[in-house]
């Protein structure tokens, strides 16, 4: 029901949809000629509702992600938070990458230092698993969110 999307001035559109069908619509659009915007608005900026779920997600397919990092980059039994990215990537047994978001759960300052299989948010003192993300110590009462990578080599590429 959203009715504001009609909005009752849409002379101008209205007066082009007429104009073209002829002289029939002749006499109506000098009648509607009273405002003479020239914003001739044929995309409507009304209709943007229902927030375009255009799910692009599998772009480009093999090989085609973003290089976040070296898996030599990721300390063992640490990590490395990627602030332009918002992620923070952990290595918490060697071989085997983690990542997650880097925004703590609990106000969302970005999360740094991972030591010991703990990632630390520095704003208060919530801490992290570094394997799968859960609270192991509060304020923060949520786990981050995974983040998705993929390792193909010795390349970290978020997916
Ligand atoms: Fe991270 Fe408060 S924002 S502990």
């Amino acid at each position: 029901m959203t009715s504001e999307s009609l909005h009752p001035v849409s002379g101008p559109a209205r007066r082009t949809v007429v104009a073209a069908v002829g002289a029939a619509g002749l006499a109506v659009a000098l009648t509607a000629c009273g405002s003479d915007d020239k914003a001739s608005d044929t995309v409507n900026p009304g209709d943007g509702g229902t927030g375009g779920s255009s799910s692009g997600g599998t772009d480009s397919g093999a090989g085609g992600g973003t290089e976040l990092a070296k898996t030599a980059d990721i300390p063992e039994g640490g990590g490395k938070v990627f602030a332009d990215q918002g992620v923070v990537v952990t290595q918490p047994a060697a071989g085997s990458f983690k990542a997650f978001s880097s925004k703590c759960t609990h106000q969302g300052c970005a999360v740094k230092g991972i030591a010991d299989g703990v990632i630390t948010c520095p704003c208060h003192g919530s801490q992290f698993s570094a394997t799968d993300g859960s609270v192991k110590k509060g304020p923060a009462t949520k786990a981050l969110p995974a983040a998705k990578i993929t390792v193909e080599g010795d390349s970290i590429k978020l997916a």
